[in-house]
């Protein structure tokens, strides 16, 4: 088999990118070792940047989006028995986020290419990439698939970033001391925004994916499991982190899938060997914190297919050659917001009495400069798409 472009992974990153090649006339195989249901049912984040809709919008699959999607036009921040709202309307005029669910996302891009006719193979096993320098090409479940450039959109623990020799990425990385416990339950969302809330028992979020479903969050031990946490538990730690300005009240109601995820910040560089172009969380990880995933993943897909039509275009790769160089700016102004966000809001084991002093006073300023507020609202709705990234 030959494609122009071998893409492994079926995450937002590979399929957008499959997506955005297409309308460019350039043709790819998508290779996903887990199944279609698999992949559309994974619970993931689902805050999209305005950037990261408009890029949906302006490609045609944004039709779901426009009609289910929540916009919201800023965040709570709650702390110290008060709330406080980051308006964006102000702040960043304009722009927004929209709140819909990754797996909505993944859901539209699959079904789109399938109906484009677009080529994705799901449960393929033993995905290997080779050849990386010169006539790359992929090997799975015994069959060959030539191709052009080979796109790494495989994940955290994808096999992308492992086959590329040691000592040619530098790695960066931070652990966090807790894990995020999630959940869905059907019950509308208890406020109309997303509420970041800080306590002394630890961080929890309110969030939601529609009227009927809301999506909460807390901030539990790294070594956490499910089992520690019944149905019972999870609410009184939900009511006590969020029931802490007056006249707040949680709705309660059947949890429909939980889930654990590790907080970690990951930077590999540079995001690309010879032929094999890393894109998504294969690359780079930050915490959820700052709902920065998936809309990283889409601004690196956008720059990779920029590259690619200017390369199919011109023959030139000056573009490909910048790829890495241009995402690491977005990637790196991303990781600093995650992690500040993460550090702003968490409690940490080792912090002392002048370290929540430190933290109460960054979150008093930050709710009351409208400096600082806008700092908080220009990274969170997320910066344009093209800032930094150079033009054909
Ligand atoms: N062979 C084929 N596919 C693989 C392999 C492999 N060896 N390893 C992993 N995959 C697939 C995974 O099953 C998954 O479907 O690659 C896909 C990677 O998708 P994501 O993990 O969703 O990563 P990405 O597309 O970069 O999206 C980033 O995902 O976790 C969120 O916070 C993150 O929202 C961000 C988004
Ligand atoms: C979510 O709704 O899943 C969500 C929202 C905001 C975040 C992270 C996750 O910062």
């Amino acid at each position: 088999m030959r494609t122009q472009v071998g893409i492994v992974g079926a995450g937002p990153a590979g399929l957008l990118l499959s997506h955005l090649l297409h309308l460019r006339g350039i043709d790819s195989v998508v290779l996903e070792a887990r199944s279609r249901e698999y992949v559309e049912q994974r619970v993931r984040a689902g805050v999209l940047e305005q950037g990261t809709v408009d890029v949906l919008n302006e490609s045609g699959v944004g039709e779901r989006m426009r009609a289910e999607g929540l916009p919201h036009h800023g965040i709570e921040l709650r702390y110290g028995g008060a709330g406080h709202r980051i308006p964006f309307e102000r702040l960043v005029p304009g722009r927004a986020i929209t709140v819909y669910g990754q797996q909505e996302v993944v859901k539209d891009l699959i079904a789109r290419r399938l109906a484009d006719g677009g080529k994705i193979l799901f449960d393929v096993p033993d995905v290997a990439p080779h050849s990386l320098q010169a006539d790359p090409y992929l090997t799975f479940g015994g069959e060959r698939l030539d191709c052009d450039v080979i796109a790494g959109c495989d994940g955290f623990h994808g096999v992308c970033r492992p086959s590329i020799p040691d000592g040619v990425l530098s790695i960066f990385q931070r652990d966090y001391p807790f894990a995020w416990l999630g959940i869905l339950a059907r019950v509308p969302p208890s406020a109309e925004e997303l509420i970041y809330s800080r306590s002394d028992r630890g961080f929890a979020l309110h969030s939601m994916r529609s009227p009927e479903i809301s999506r909460f969050y807390l901030q539990v031990p790294p070594d956490a499991s499910l089992d520690d946490w019944p149905d019972e538990r999870i609410w009184a730690e939900l009511r006590a982190r969020l029931e802490t300005v007056p006249g707040f009240a949680l709705t309660e109601g059947p949890i429909i899938s939980r889930d654990l995820s590790a907080m970690r910040s990951f930077v590999a560089e540079p995001m690309r060997y010879g032929r094999l172009y890393l894109a998504g969380d294969a690359a780079h990880i930050v915490p959820p914190t700052g709902a920065k995933g998936l809309n990283l993943a889409v601004a690196d897909v956008r720059v990779l297919t920029e590259a690619l039509a200017h390369l199919y275009a011109t023959g030139s790769t000056d573009l490909l050659d910048a790829y890495s160089a241009t995402c690491l700016k977005r990637v790196w102004r991303a990781q600093h917001f995650s992690w500040w966000m993460t550090t702003l809001l968490h409690t940490f084991d080792t912090d002392d009495a002048y370290g929540r002093r430190l933290q109460t006073s960054h979150l008093d300023y930050v709710t009351s400069s409208e400096a600082a507020a806008t700092t908080l609202a220009e990274n969170y709705v997320g910066l344009p798409l093209d800032s930094g990234a150079p033009r054909d």
